[in-house]
């Protein structure tokens, strides 16, 4: 008898670097291995690459296919659906079974929209799935009484069976289990990406959130038998980069444990060379701990703070609660001290959320003494979080359009025609009762403009001594600054640029917020707007510096030594025209070098004095290379070519990926003071 055959899908993201080995469908093969009729379905090799649907399903041509599992995010949910069309249209009986935090089973006319889906698997999909098969091998089509299935009912409407049954012991690899065929795929020597997890669910319940579908609910752990099991086949088949799972690492008391577990392994295999997680919100002593072993390995050479906004009134809008301000300061400092790079999440756009308090935020962070690299993510509606019931849309009075999205919004964009299809297409909060979509836009441009300036070290020594010498808030420097880029005529054009940027995004249903930069036409690809800005002020960077100081000055005539930090931070930043071979020197009248070595990490309101008067000193600069530490590091080499090709070098190492002092600005600084003669 021929064998029924289960085909899952789980295409990748389309701007994944490279591709992440499928990991649910091991997980649902194994499940079913473990505890089905094993010979019974044939499985087929699983579709996870991200192409046209016509070229992924070129493989399963010849043969049928009777049950197709698709596992849908907001990143595959149109290749998925046009892949259940067509394996609906070519095998009528097939069985479409759509699990992920994706399908939007709350939506009445659901299977109205989506006829090729024949029923909705909530949360984790192992058991459902199973029993799911167990009926197909009965030769039985009746699923009502399979838990966790939507299905459906008598009118079209989803109707759901009973609570789904979701895995609470979790004690072999499916790595292991489906070795066979992950080594026919590894042979090919290509790099794959794996996701990795050591326990499922979340506790919290943040609005914006749908982590796995298993936000609200107890962490589950995984046998540490399994963690090793897991994290040993990974590193000796050489992962390079580890995408794990886990909501909230560190949420456990073990998992320092297990970070070190990781780091052994490491050592021992070369493998994998990267990590990236998600550090639990609340346990800063052990998430430090954490970040301190990944950093000393340089597996993961920053640390993510996830702060999402820093008023506890929005943050309690969106149903979320951080650790205290305190606290959060005395992580900050925890991880400065250590020299572990800080990334901070916030998300723009949050249900009572307001202009002036989104600028708070921003310039909270600088007051808490955090200046590196705000990752700023719109804030996207995914359908089975909280925030996409309809009782909260409509207390929000939520106002959203459709974009193509990307999964790191800080990486360029290849410039030409974007594939609808492939590409992620996420939905955004542009508008809610507490902001309007202008506010959105200034909201928007705001955040670029501190990104750029501050965050990529173009104002941010100038900010810091005004700040700490002088007492001027942040949020004082850069309402002055924003001032400035509305008055000034050469700022003032970036800054309506990047207006109406934003407002294109919000009319342009083909928009992305990747800009182009016309002067350099050989640039492959587009920026995000703080990076196109950053490029923008470098390319006429006398002009703007020369506008800048004459408008700070007039602002701060008291601040004394205004001119002489102006300079500094203007001869500090880095440029194409740096020769690294010779290095350069410029002068100043006070020790700059120990000032900002005192300032690192000061909040504040730790105040500092004048900097020492240097009279006729000078600063030699010897760096050779720009970034913090691991793959952060890159050549200051522009290479051999011509003025734009130098440029395009500078952007390659300098502009993209992770901003911060240290990447775009000069650190290998010396004093030379000035001889004094005795005559
Ligand atoms: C999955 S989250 C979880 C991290 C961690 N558990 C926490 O409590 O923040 C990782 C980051 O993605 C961002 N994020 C998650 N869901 C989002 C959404 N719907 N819209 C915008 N950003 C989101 C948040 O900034 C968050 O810090
Ligand atoms: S944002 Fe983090 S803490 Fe909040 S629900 Fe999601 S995973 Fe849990």
């Amino acid at each position: 008898m021929q064998r029924k055959t289960v085909l899952i899908s789980e295409p990748n993201a389309a701007d994944t670097p490279a591709p992440f080995l499928p990991y649910i469908w091991s997980i649902l093969k194994s499940h079913w291995e473990r505890h089905g009729d094993r010979d019974y379905f044939q499985w087929l090799d699983p579709i996870f690459q991200n192409d046209t649907p016509a070229a992924l399903l070129r493989p399963y041509q010849q043969g049928s296919i009777d049950v197709l599992g698709l596992s849908c995010y907001t990143w595959n949910w149109q290749i998925q659906c046009e892949i259940a069309q067509r394996v609906k249209a070519r095998n009528p009986n097939a069985i479409v079974i759509a699990g992920g935090p994706h399908p939007d089973y709350k939506d009445r006319h659901f299977f109205r929209k989506h006829p090729y889906i024949d029923m909705v698997a909530v949360k984790d999909g192992e058991f459902t799935l199973a029993s799911v098969l167990s009926r197909l091998a009965e030769n039985d089509r009746e699923f009502s009484s399979v838990g966790g299935l939507c299905v459906p009912g008598p009118e079209g409407e989803p109707v759901c069976t009973s609570a789904p049954i979701v895995p609470n012991i979790f004690d072999y690899s499916p790595y292991q289990d489906q070795s066979a065929y992950y080594g026919q795929l590894l042979r090919s020597n290509k790099v794959f990406h794996a996701t990795w997890e050591t326990n499922r669910g979340c506790p919290f319940s943040c609005s914006f959130c749908d982590w796995g579908s298993s936000t609200m609910s107890k962490v589950r752990r995984f046998d540490m038998q399994r963690v090793e099991a897991d994290l040993e086949w990974l590193a000796r088949n050489r992962i390079v980069m580890l995408f794990l799972a886990d909501a909230n690492f560190g949420i456990l008391e073990r998992d320092l444990e297990i970070a070190r577990l990781l780091n052994r392994l490491r050592q021992k295999y070369g493998y994998p060379k990267y990590l990236t997680y998600t550090a639990s919100k609340n346990h800063p002593e052990r998430a430090i701990a954490i970040a301190r072993e990944f950093a000393r390995t340089g597996v993961c050479p920053t640390h993510s703070l996830s702060v999402q906004h820093t008023d506890t009134e929005v943050l309690a809008a969106t149903a979320r609660t951080n650790i205290s301000s305190v606290k959060q300061i005395e992580a900050a400092k925890a991880l400065m001290s250590s020299r572990i790079p800080i990334d901070v999440q916030v998300i723009l756009g949050i249900p009572g959320d307001t202009l002036e308090q989104w600028k708070i935020c921003l310039t909270d962070l600088m007051e808490w003494g955090i200046h590196e690299e705000y990752y700023t993510f719109f804030y996207h509606l995914l359908p089975n979080a909280p925030a996409g019931e309809k009782s909260f849309l409509d207390r929000w009075q939520v106002g959203t359009i459709e974009r193509t999205t990307f999964s790191d919004p800080r990486q360029p964009l290849e410039k030409g025609p974007l594939d609808r299809l492939r590409n992620t297409r996420g939905r955004l909060i542009v508008e809610t009762k507490s902001y309007s979509r202008e506010d959105w836009v200034e909201m928007a441009t705001f955040a670029t403009l501190v990104k750029a300036l501050h965050n990529a070290s173009l104002t941010r020594l100038i900010a810091v001594y005004l700040r700490l010498t002088h007492a001027v808030p942040y949020k004082k420097f850069y309402g002055d600054v924003e001032q400035f880029f509305m008055k000034c005529a050469l700022a003032q054009s970036w800054y309506g640029v990047l207006r109406s940027h934003f407002q294109d995004f919000l009319h342009n249903t083909d928009a992305t917020d990747h800009m182009e930069v016309s002067q350099l036409p050989k640039l492959p690809y587009m920026l995000d707007p703080a990076r196109w800005l950053v490029v923008q002020v470098c390319l006429q960077f006398d002009e703007f510096f020369d506008a800048l100081g004459d408008y700070l000055v007039e602002c701060y005539p008291s601040a004394t030594n205004l001119a002489s930090v102006l300079d500094f931070q203007k001869n500090v930043v880095i440029l194409p025209s740096y020769a690294r071979s010779k290095g350069k020197m410029f002068h100043v009248d006070c020790d700059w070098v120990q000032y900002f070595d005192q300032a690192w990490g000061r909040t504040g309101t730790e105040r500092l004095d004048e900097p020492t008067a240097t009279p006729g000193a000078a600063v030699e600069v010897t760096d050779q290379t720009c970034g913090e530490q691991s793959y952060f590091v890159q050549p200051l080499d522009w290479g051999n070519g011509g003025r734009e090709d130098r440029w395009l070098q500078w952007i390659k190492h300098c502009v993209l990926h992770r901003n911060s002092v240290a990447k775009n600005n000069f650190q290998h600084l010396r004093l030379h003071l000035a001889m004094v003669s005795n005559e």
